[in-house]
């Protein structure tokens, strides 16, 4: 008997890489991990015993995590502090284990992993256990160590994620963040109803924009196709816009091998600008109408000095076209939710780049989908 396919093409469902294939499902995924948690249009955590007084009694949530888990809660971070004005701190997973933990039993422990079985982030949970936190994790393998031994988990609906780079597991962290952020101003009256049920609304389009913004696959490649030549790469941002910058940067590191960094933009005129030179790619976040005039001012900069500026913002932004090079626009009104397109924009980006360079993108050099030991 012999067969003429192959399990593992078959597993790709037609795609070539299963990076690409987890980018694809991002929208589903999405659609899988927040529509459980709703209930009469508002989010809710009863399903999974999650009880609302860990939300009303801290005053402070520490975020600990790993490489792309971590930057999913750089983004949580902002839309928390936002949204409820309370202090939140974003800790790398091997950092915080060997400091001495400023936490106590009011500080809520957020645990964010996809494997649920990073060496560092394990340690750090058991850290915090020792300190009197509660922990909740957000986690996307069902019985994993995290989940066991966090207080309560909230599980990511990514299913299996397979090429290292991560990107659906990304997506779905950040709507768990989400949702934890609308569960709290809720729980915690910092909204009305009727103001965190518009707030799940706009959560709830965020996988329509993602398909839309598939559809600027072409435009995205060809650019790929111009940075797989460079050695550097810069991505900035402000505020928001910093934050999914670090996830774009990463991406692109990981998986095409070119040094990539992202900056704050603001930051860019206290030594980043001595690198950029001319043709040097600089992909530029303005998606923040607060700050919006500072980043344009902060692109004029490196546009001075010749980069090659890829530059994301909403639709509509008035932009002068001597800003950039190439100009991507995002369908989409409220800042808040801005981070779902851009990522989308900046993972497609990186694996573009990655297949103009011919690299296999699902299993990059020297990296582990889970890293089990320190
Ligand atoms: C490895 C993976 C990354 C991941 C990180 C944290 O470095 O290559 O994609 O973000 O570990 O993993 P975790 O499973 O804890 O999210």
């Amino acid at each position: 008997l012999s067969v003429n396919w192959d399990v593992e093409a078959a597993q790709k469902g037609g795609y070539p890489h299963f990076m690409l294939k987890e980018i694809h499902e991002q929208p589903e995924v999405f659609r899988k991990t927040i529509r459980p948690r709703l209930n009469n249009g508002l989010p809710d955590f009863s399903q999974e015993s999650i009880p609302d007084d860990i939300f009303r009694e801290c005053t402070h949530i520490q975020v600990i995590a790993c490489g792309t888990a971590m930057y999913a809660g750089m983004v949580g971070r902002a839309i928390m502090e936002k949204e409820l004005r309370i202090p939140v701190t974003v800790s790398i997973a091997s950092e915080f284990r060997y400091d001495t933990p400023l936490m106590d039993q009011h500080t809520l422990v957020i645990v964010v992993s996809q494997s649920g079985e990073t060496i560092d982030t394990l340690a750090a949970l058991r850290l915090a256990k020792e300190c009197g936190c509660k922990v909740l994790s957000i986690v996307n393998v069902k019985g994993s160590s995290i989940a066991r031994e966090s207080d309560y988990v909230l599980y990511t609906h990514a299913g299996p994620e397979i090429a290292v780079a991560s990107t659906k597991a990304y997506m779905v962290q950040l709507a768990v963040l989400y949702l934890i952020t609308a569960r709290m101003a809720l729980v915690r009256k910092k909204d009305s109803e009727e103001a965190v049920r518009a707030f799940i609304t706009s959560l709830e389009k965020a996988p329509d924009m993602i398909e839309q913004i598939m559809a600027l696959d072409e435009t995205i490649r060809k650019q790929a196709e111009k940075l797989a030549f460079a050695h550097d790469a810069f991505y900035i941002g402000r505020g928001m816009d910093y934050a999914f910058s670090l996830e774009g940067a990463l991406k692109l590191k990981e998986i095409s091998y070119i040094h990539a960094e992202a900056y704050a933009a603001g930051e860019l005129k206290h030594g980043t600008i001595a690198l950029i030179e001319p043709g040097v790619p600089v992909i530029a976040l303005a998606t923040q109408d607060k700050i919006f005039a500072k980043t344009i001012s902060n692109i004029r900069e490196v546009k001075a000095r010749d980069a090659y500026v890829i530059l994301i913002t909403k639709e509509g932004a008035d932009v002068s076209d001597d800003v950039y090079d190439i100009h991507l626009e995002i369908p989409i009104e409220d800042d808040r939710f801005t981070v779902f397109p851009c990522a989308v924009i900046l993972q497609l980006l990186a694996y573009y780049t990655a297949y103009a360079k011919g690299y296999d993108m699902d299993k990059p050099r020297n990296l582990a989908k889970s890293v089990t030991v320190e």
